[in-house]
């Protein structure tokens, strides 16, 4: 069995954390499927590896494999196998994962954008327990317990037909979903000095001296859309660049591509225009009436009452007048603004909008 899933060491005291673990304890024994919903970084596989050594199955086969980096005929030979001469190539049998974590679990990671065929099979032996090696016949039974993560919306993907939603509905028998690190913030400093002390060691320091003020300030300040990974790097980093164990760790370097020799990003400026000017404004559509105007030269900052309160105004106001250009069609209102379709979902989410777009 591989060690590196054995030590568990997620850190973390926040109670948005400790109701993850708690969730995880009480799933953890059920032979169900479980869903792991998250932003990248914010820990998926370790929660997953959790979730397998708490259950009975933690002395038998964990195996994973990430859906998103193979295509279609490869998933599906690596996960069902393939008898001989299946396809050019293949001269031997190979047993998949299904056959190969029998009487334990697999991990399926990055699963939203599964091809069809795949999530078909998936639904039979989540069914049934049973599949078919690619070019093979003869059924064959698997007893798998099946933990899949995503950091896509399912539910939303399977409205669009992207996504199989029986599928889906035998996945999620539970679904867990981790907070992101800009929710856990008293989990900030608990992360980075576990994260530097075991850097230090390491780097083979006696010990780990800690952050100075200004250092634990941007750690805190920061709003780590990377999550935990984002953080462990930006941490091992700043321990590994102040390279002395007897003095605090000072600068942090949240962005390592900063340098005044970076070479000046275009496409970065062209996006920055499009998503505020939407291309095709609905000629139905009232201005943006409390909209803050393009150029801030211009503006009466007088009219600034509550910041928030005033772009989230304008935020609303865009949405629903590319809604109307778009005829409702999310996908299209997306992309007229330049957003992708789960963005576009989750300002909706938030601003209600997913009830009332029809009215
Ligand atoms: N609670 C935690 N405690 C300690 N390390 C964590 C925690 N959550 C995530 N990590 C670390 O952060 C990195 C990203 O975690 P990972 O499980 O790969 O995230 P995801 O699969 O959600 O992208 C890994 O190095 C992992 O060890
Ligand atoms: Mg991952």
């Amino acid at each position: 069995m591989n060690r590196k899933f054995q030590q568990d060491n997620l850190v973390g005291q926040s109670n948005s954390f400790l109701n993850v673990l708690d969730q995880v304890s009480q799933i953890a024994p059920l032979d169900k499927p479980v869903l792991i919903i998250g932003e990248r970084g914010t820990g998926k596989e370790l929660i997953a590896a959790r979730l397998h050594f708490l259950s009975q199955r933690w002395d038998q086969q964990y195996l994973t494999l990430n859906c998103a980096s193979l295509n279609e005929n490869l998933l599906e030979s690596e996960l069902f196998g393939h008898e001989a001469g299946a396809f050019t190539g293949a001269s031997k049998r190979h047993e998949g994962r299904f056959e190969r974590a029998h009487g334990g679990t697999l991990f399926l990671d990055e699963l939203a954008n599964t091809p069809g065929l795949v999530q078909e099979k998936l639904l039979r032996v989540i069914e049934y327990g049973e599949f078919e090696r690619v070019g093979g016949s003869r059924s064959i039974k698997t007893d798998v317990r099946l933990i899949c993560a995503t950091n896509e919306d399912l539910p939303a993907l399977a409205e669009l037909g992207e996504f199989r939603a029986d599928l889906l509905d035998r996945l999620a028998f539970d679904v867990i979903t981790l907070p992101p690190m800009r929710e856990r913030r008293e989990d900030i400093l608990l992360l980075a000095e576990h994260f530097a002390i075991n850097m230090a060691r390491e780097l083979g320091f006696e010990l780990f001296s800690g952050f100075s003020e200004k250092a634990k300030r941007s750690l805190l300040d920061y709003h780590w859309p990377g999550n935990v990974r984002e953080l462990k790097n930006v941490v091992e980093r700043s321990v590994y660049r102040t390279n002395n164990a007897y003095v605090p760790v000072h600068e942090i370097q949240l962005d390592p591509f900063e340098s005044p020799y970076r070479p000046t990003q275009r496409i970065k400026a062209t996006r920055l225009t499009h998503s505020t000017t939407p291309e095709q404004p609905a000629a139905a559509a009232a201005p943006p009436a409390s909209a803050p105007s393009q150029t801030a030269d211009k503006f009466d900052f007088s009219q600034v009452q509550d910041f928030k309160t005033l772009s989230q105004d304008f935020e609303i106001n865009l949405i629903k007048q590319a809604l109307a250009a778009s005829q409702y069609n999310q996908k299209k209102t997306a992309e007229l603004l330049n957003l992708t379709y789960h963005q576009l979902r989750g300002y909706m989410k938030k601003y209600q909008l997913l009830e009332s777009q029809q009215a």
